[in-house]
């Protein structure tokens, strides 16, 4: 088999590539470990970044998501018992957020490669790079118990966090930073309207809290807890009465509950691998960063460097230019860690931290109260939510 880019993983960030590449005139092919229903029960965040929403309608996938996401405006704060709301469109010019979640992305995504004719391969098992230093890569893997190989020009390794892509780096050349946090988030999904029209991002002596929605009719809410708790430990019952105990009384008294329709527990981490290109295979989403989910930079991320190393490949392709590609790495890395230090400040800023002790906490507290009463302060924390420039 033959084509001009490999991607490895069909995740958000392999689908967009390939879908972009697709309408510019790239081919690309998709090597996906996972079955196509194990990829789209996977839920993650929903907050989606004006950059990224105008990709996805150039993409032309844009559709449905205009059609049932939220467009929000802005977003609470929580802290000493009160609720304090960043003017997201007001501090940044007229610039807002859709809530729209990245599973119903992805399956938009799908929906689109399938009528346009793209390939995916499902259930590629042993995906492996070779050759990438070369002007010939190509990618080797096992579909139905035979080896199958993937002769291409370039390599997208868009394979999440635990991919094939960054480990086939040499460790001489690749450099990694980590910060892993003692804490995770337990989320609930529920068939419940949501506590307020916009999300509430709270921080509390017993710890953080996040109340967030799918739609109206479904929410999605979130609390600190250990990163190995027992999901067991945490029957629905708990879990609400948690999660009033974090809120201000109004927020708690207005929160309807019911049955979870899902429950789990996601460590936090932040994560940056350099650099996002080695020979002909470059870095995208997952595979070369994580930020912890306060914030909800992750897919937005993923988002931008497609927009990078799409844009690149085109030019590659179309005017024999291979300044983009060049430049890549340092162009992405340039966002990447931007949102790095926003995710991180934003995780600092609202967590209960076992080492804080008083001090910390009275600090936290410092913060947000300075922060809710300077617009210069909240136009740069509204800036960073609804993303910077690509
Ligand atoms: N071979 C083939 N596919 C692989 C391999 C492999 N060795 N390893 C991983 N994959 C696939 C995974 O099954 C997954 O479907 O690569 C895909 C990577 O998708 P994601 O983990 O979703 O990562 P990405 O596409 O970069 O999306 C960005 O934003 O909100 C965050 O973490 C969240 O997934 C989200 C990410
Ligand atoms: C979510 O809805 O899952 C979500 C929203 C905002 C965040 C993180 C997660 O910051």
């Amino acid at each position: 088999m033959k084509t001009q880019v490999g991607i490895i993983g069909g995740g958000p960030a392999g689908l967009l590539l390939s879908q972009i590449l697709h309408l510019q005139g790239v081919e690309s092919v998709i090597l996906e470990r996972q079955s196509r229903d194990y990829v789209l029960g996977r839920i993650r965040a929903g907050v989606l970044e004006q950059g990224l929403t105008d990709m996805l309608r150039d993409a032309q996938v844009g559709a449905r998501m205009d059609r049932e996401g939220l467009i929000h405006d802005g977003f609470h704060l929580a802290f000493g018992g009160r609720l304090k709301r960043i003017d997201l469109e007001g501090l940044t010019g007229g610039k807002t957020v859709m809530v729209y979640g990245q599973t119903e992305v992805t399956r938009d995504l799908y929906e689109a490669r399938d009528a346009m004719g793209g390939t995916i391969i499902h259930e590629a098992a042993e995906v492996k790079p070779h050759d990438i230093e070369t002007d010939a890569p190509y990618l080797t893997f096992e579909k139905d118990g035979m080896t199958e190989r993937l002769d291409c020009d370039f390599i997208a390794a868009c394979d999440g966090f635990h991919g094939v892509g960054r480990k086939s780096i040499p460790a001489n050349v690749l450099k990694t930073y980590e910060r892993v946090y003692t804490f995770g988030w337990l989320g609930v999904l529920s068939r419940t309207k949501p506590v307020d029209d916009e999300l509430i991002y709270a921080n509390h002596e017993r710890g953080f809290a996040l109340c967030s929605m799918r739609s109206n009719t479904l929410s999605r809410y979130y609390i600190q807890a250990p990163v190995d708790e027992d999901i067991n430990a945490w029957p629905d019952d708990r879990f609400w009465d948690e999660l009033k105990a974090r809120l201000p009384g109004d927020a708690a008294a207005r929160l309807e509950t019911g049955p979870s329709i899902e429950k789990s527990i996601a460590p936090l981490r932040s994560f940056v691998a350099e650099p996002m290109r080695h020979g002909r295979m470059f870095l995208a989403g997952d595979a070369a960063h994580i930020v912890p989910p306060t914030g909800a930079k992750g897919l937005n991320l993923a988002a931008s460097d497609v927009y990078y190393l799409s844009r690149a490949l085109v030019t590659q392709y179309g005017d024999a230019d291979e300044s983009g590609l060049l430049g890549y790495s340092e162009k992405a890395l340039s966002r990447v860690w931007k949102a790095e230090r926003f995710s991180w400040s934003m995780t600092m800023m609202m967590h209960k931290f076992p080492e804080q002790g008083e001090f910390g906490a009275k600090m936290q507290e410092a913060e947000l109260d300075y922060l809710t009463s300077s617009k210069a302060a909240m136009t740069a924390m509204a800036e960073n939510y609804v993303g910077l420039p690509y």
